[in-house]
């Protein structure tokens, strides 16, 4: 039997020397600055009970969580988060402590990621929850922490962003939606989405609510984004206006502290029901995501017994520790790394779909006056340059076009919704580019029944996330099958009874005897954009955004 005794798992990794050195480094800064503040370590156990976290299963999928059973048949989960078990510790063992209580961690979360993609799934993470207040100033408090505990390790390069998840939750109140829809307009406006989620809203008519809601990703940035805020939010809700009020107090708060690494956004939509109002993020250029997550969670004591209002933090440890070994990297001397790759990084890095998508963009560049001399002229090159915009081209097949923005190793990218679809990942798709249009369908050989028969029936994709969703909507049981191109091949060879794929102009079906008996969805080209990049190169991206609106005119 094969045995796993050499390597780790996925997702784990061991630690030597200069990266053990690292981290501990970034604990200890971060511990001096939390002890600095008068908060208290706790460590709660690696396992709890898994109810303790299933009530925020939005947040914490049970797919994600590595699951045990006790001795008597329990179940049992790997901590996820920080801030639950310490919302149970504190209801519990603290109940009748003397108010605010001040509380920090340094311990390791666990959260199953999908897989062969570069992410962690064992998460080193300190953090403060201040606990019994909800002031101004212990918003403030925590937010002026969040920011020293950054500047302690080794950057200044970072920007926080400030949202409100109470706007959106009202807005949501007052749309009368179902679970699924409200799951969807979430994630449209986290990933901002614009044109999905302007699609979804046409079906709730034209409405103050509706119009706030598809603008609401849209306004981000410095000062200027409260404004336009104020100027939507006009003769609104009055429990809105109070929540856009407290956001414009709180960041001129930070102003006055000579705090101006602050930035807001409407669209930042935290996963975790238990956020109530403020919340925020935290970003550096060497990581292509949040390093720090937080805000206030005033009800998430109530699944405790308790109602204690509360806001708090967590840092990604690891990823300071990696940014701080390369400041220290002896041949890039003191510069901060600016990239993972550890390069100075100025140039906004665009990466572009091989193949089917490479024209149509190549066009796209043409219309708006690019010099695109070397993307035509590109032999076996793979990495290009358009010298007249200051902008670094990568061209990758479309996965990995995903890949790369997520990693943030490229800021934008050019990629089909279908990969997008089959692959996900975290990232902002901006815009709908209007090229590159197909549909996936269903198709089976031309005559045959598909639905008849009480066998279950076996379904060739290239695409086995869209199929498996697709018949698991249906409650249909299917046998999938991954095949890696020409997947027309495989009724023809009797292998599958149908195939779920993209049709463009149905030509490779038709010749092939195949047709289509059901569209599951349209697919096009999108503009994606890394969530680090968006707020951190945010003038020369939405420069970009807004030239190739123009010419595609969305
Ligand atoms: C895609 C798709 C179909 C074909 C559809 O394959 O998987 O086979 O194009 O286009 P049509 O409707 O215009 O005929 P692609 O050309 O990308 O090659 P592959 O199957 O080898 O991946």
């Amino acid at each position: 039997m094969k045995k796993y005794d050499r390597i780790t798992p996925e997702g784990t990794k061991d630690l030597l020397f200069q990266e053990c050195a690292a981290q501990r480094k970034i604990v200890e800064m971060l511990r001096g600055t939390f002890e600095g503040k008068g908060y208290h370590e706790v460590i709660t156990p690696g396992f709890e009970f898994y109810d303790v976290f299933s009530s925020n299963s939005m947040y914490f999928p049970q797919e994600s969580m590595y699951k045990l059973i006790d001795h008597k048949g329990r179940l049992l989960a790997m901590r996820p988060d920080s801030t639950i078990p310490i919302a149970r510790l504190t209801a519990t063992k603290l109940k009748g402590h003397t108010l605010p209580i001040r509380l920090y961690y340094a311990q390791r979360i666990y959260r199953q990621q999908p897989e062969l993609r570069g992410r962690s799934n064992e998460i080193m993470q300190m953090g403060i929850e201040l606990v019994g207040l909800s002031t101004f100033e212990s918003d403030i408090e925590i937010l002026t922490a969040g920011m020293e505990a950054l500047t302690s390790c080794c950057t200044d390069d970072f920007r926080i962003e400030l949202g409100h998840i109470g706007i959106y939750k009202l807005l949501m109140d007052h749309l009368n939606t179902t679970s699924e829809q409200k799951e969807t307009i979430h994630s449209l406006i986290a990933s901002k989405n614009y044109a999905g989620l302007s699609d979804i809203l046409e079906d709730f008519h034209g409405s103050q609510t509706v119009e706030i809601l598809k603008e609401l990703p849209k306004l981000f940035g410095g000062r200027e984004a409260l404004g336009k805020a104020r100027k939507l939010f006009n003769g609104y809700d009055e429990k809105l206006l109070e929540m856009l009020s407290y956001l414009e107090r709180i960041f001129q708060g930070l102003m006055d502290l000579r705090l101006d690494k602050v930035m807001i956004d409407f669209g930042l939509v935290h996963q975790a029901e238990y956020y109530s109002s403020l919340i925020f993020r935290g970003y550096i250029s060497s990581a292509g995501e949040p390093v720090l997550s937080g805000g206030r969670y005033d009800e998430l004591f109530k699944d405790f017994g308790e109602s204690l209002p509360a806001t708090g933090f967590g840092i990604n440890v690891d990823q300071l520790a990696s940014g701080l070994l390369k400041c220290s990297e002896p041949a890039k001397g003191n510069r901060p790394a600016e990239s993972l790759d550890g390069q100075p990084r100025n140039n906004l890095r665009i990466a572009l779909t091989k193949g089917r998508l490479e024209n149509s963009i190549v066009e796209l560049f043409d219309e708006m006056g690019y010099d695109t001399g070397n993307l035509k002229d590109k032999g076996r090159k793979l990495l290009l340059s358009i010298p007249d915009q200051n902008m670094d081209v990568v061209l990758a097949k479309a996965a990995d076009v995903i890949t790369y923005v997520e990693h943030g190793v490229c800021d934008v990218g050019v990629v089909g919704k279908d990969t997008i679809v089959e692959s996900g990942g975290t990232f902002y798709e901006v815009l709908d580019l209007g090229f590159g249009k197909c549909r996936f369908a269903l198709a089976v050989p031309k005559g045959s029944e598909f639905y008849s028969g009480y066998r279950t029936k076996r379904i060739a994709t290239k695409y086995p996330k869209v199929a498996s969703t697709y018949f698991e909507s249906k409650g249909m049981d299917v046998e999938v099958i991954k095949i890696e191109g020409s997947v027309e091949l495989a009724p023809l060879l009797s292998l599958a009874d149908g195939i779920v794929d993209i049709v463009e102009t149905g030509t490779t079906l038709k010749e092939n005897g195949l047709e289509v008996i059901e569209e599951i969805r349209n697919v096009s080209a999108r503009l994606i954009v890394n969530v680090a990049s968006m707020k951190l190169k945010k003038a020369e991206i939405d420069g970009l955004i807004s030239e190739i609106q123009d010419k595609v005119g969305r």
